[in-house]
């Protein structure tokens, strides 16, 4: 049983300067949700109520937004929004969420190795706060499904383009079936030549508490950062680990163009805004394509 999970959300989020200069990226709304509210929702929906968001210096909306807030909420049950107050109610409901700051920012290895009082005693999950991913089962479960059947620690990778690699995390390994690798090499961030395959790591792991100990191992790396991915290239040599490949679609919500991607893919999928959305998309794509006619 998985039972805790850690959303490392301490960053800077430079890739979408100037809106993150004061405001966290992981508030950013896809629509009118943080993203980090479906990343908590994740969670949940897999099973996992204790939520442990490693926070830092301008963070603290995300603090705000799964506390209560009355004032808000007896305006909005003055006005008899039934739905808005059910759905405000929820947000503050729905997990026990724990927060510490990572002060200095030295990585993600470094931002994993705050969890290690909370999770000393047990596997748990890791959602990067900056990915979002569409799936019918929660990608968290599949990792924990995994987890259940090989007792290692799992990593969710997803194929990307061969020019892509260099933007992630890397691993090479033999298959144990369809979706299942047994790992033999980790690398962060590699050259497209020096890169095992093209299996990127997903922003969903189960570690192991194991991984405290090898973080404490770890030189900085990549970025001069202490990167997870090494310090799970140094529990290779002790103990077996593999990477699931998700079944699911991820928004990686840290760039520009993805989360506009995203954007339009969610608003797509909301029942209220549809039909009206579409039609709009395809006046856009109509007005584009007889300009270029003209
Ligand atoms: C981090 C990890 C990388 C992983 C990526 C997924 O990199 O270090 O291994 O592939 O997330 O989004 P970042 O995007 O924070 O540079």
């Amino acid at each position: 049983m998985i039972k805790k999970a850690v959303i490392p959300a301490a960053g800077f989020g430079t890739r979408f300067l100037p809106v993150t200069k004061a405001q966290p990226k992981e508030m950013l709304p896809i629509i009118d949700t943080p993203t980090i509210q479906y990343v908590v929702q994740e969670c949940v929906d897999s099973g996992i109520e204790d939520i442990l968001i490693i926070s830092g210096k301008g963070k603290r909306s995300i603090e705000d937004h799964f506390d209560r807030n009355f004032e808000l909420e007896s305006r909005i049950q003055e006005k008899e929004d039934e739905a808005l107050y059910t759905q405000l109610r929820h947000i503050e409901s729905m997990a026990n969420i724990h927060f510490i700051r990572q002060k200095e920012l030295n990585g993600l290895g470094d931002a994993i190795y705050h969890a290690r009082f909370h999770c000393e005693h047990e596997p748990f999950a890791v959602l990067l706060g900056d990915t979002v991913i569409d799936s019918v089962i929660p990608v968290t479960q599949q990792l924990i499904d995994s987890f259940e059947q090989y007792r290692q620690t799992v990593i969710a990778v997803e194929r990307v383009p061969w020019e892509n690699v260099s933007r992630y995390g890397v691993v090479g390994g033999v298959n144990l079936s369809d979706r299942i690798l047994q790992l033999n090499e980790l690398v962060e961030k590699p050259g497209r030549k020096q890169a095992p395959s093209n299996f990127a790591i997903a922003g969903r792991y189960i570690l192991t508490p194991e991984i405290f100990r090898a973080l404490e191992k770890t030189p900085r790396g990549k970025g001069n950062e202490i990167q997870l991915t090494d310090a799970l290239r140094i529990l290779l040599k002790e103990e077996g680990i593999i990477a699931t490949l998700i079944e699911g679609k991820r928004y990686d919500i840290g760039n520009k163009m993805d989360f506009l991607k995203t954007t339009v893919e969610f608003a797509l999928k909301r029942k209220e805004f549809s039909v009206d959305f579409e039609a709009f998309l395809r006046e856009t794509i109509k007005n584009i394509d007889d300009q270029k006619e003209k």
